[in-house]
């Protein structure tokens, strides 16, 4: 990808704070940071347009022994099953649960299914973060639930 060199004027007291900004964050490079900067605000300001596909994961927290927990979340996946690429699950110990539950899809289908799996009782704690591929391209990518890679078991 071509780089193209651009000046921007900053008020010193405002390049000072985001100089100190960079070295919390670890940046040890000006240019990369501002990237950096740039592309999460055109990813969020597409996902807060509300089109398009977004790929993302819902991290879940829960005691598997919770009534009826671990069937009600089996349900709700197999429900979106068309929004769920593939589901990690980990018994971090006698009792709890964790589960990445890898999506893609429609933005509001994607916010529906991640909702209602975080919002099950017993689900302690729950986060959904989204990514939307278009923000990266110039070029309309063509995503649809059907050409994206389909999760397929057998129960
Ligand atoms: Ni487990």
């Amino acid at each position: 990808m071509g780089l193209t060199r651009t000046g921007v004027a900053l008020d010193s007291d405002l390049l000072k704070r985001f100089d100190r900004f960079l070295q919390q964050e670890g940046y040890d490079n000006r240019s990369e940071a501002i990237r950096d900067l740039i592309r999460d605000r055109l990813n969020e300001a597409t996902l807060e347009s509300g089109h398009g596909f977004v790929v993302g994961t819902v991290t879940l927290i829960y005691d598997h022994h919770f009534r009826l927990l671990s069937d009600k979340l089996t349900a709700l996946q197999h429900q979106y099953h068309e929004l769920i690429i593939s589901t990690v699950h980990s018994h971090l110990d006698h009792d709890m649960c964790l589960e990445v539950v890898v999506v893609k899809g429609k933005l509001k289908r994607v916010q529906e299914l991640a909702s209602r799996l975080i919002g099950l009782k017993g689900v302690q704690h729950g986060k959904l973060v989204m990514s939307s591929p278009q923000a990266y391209t110039l070029g309309p990518i063509q995503y649809s639930e059907s050409n994206l890679p389909r999760h397929h078991h057998s129960h």
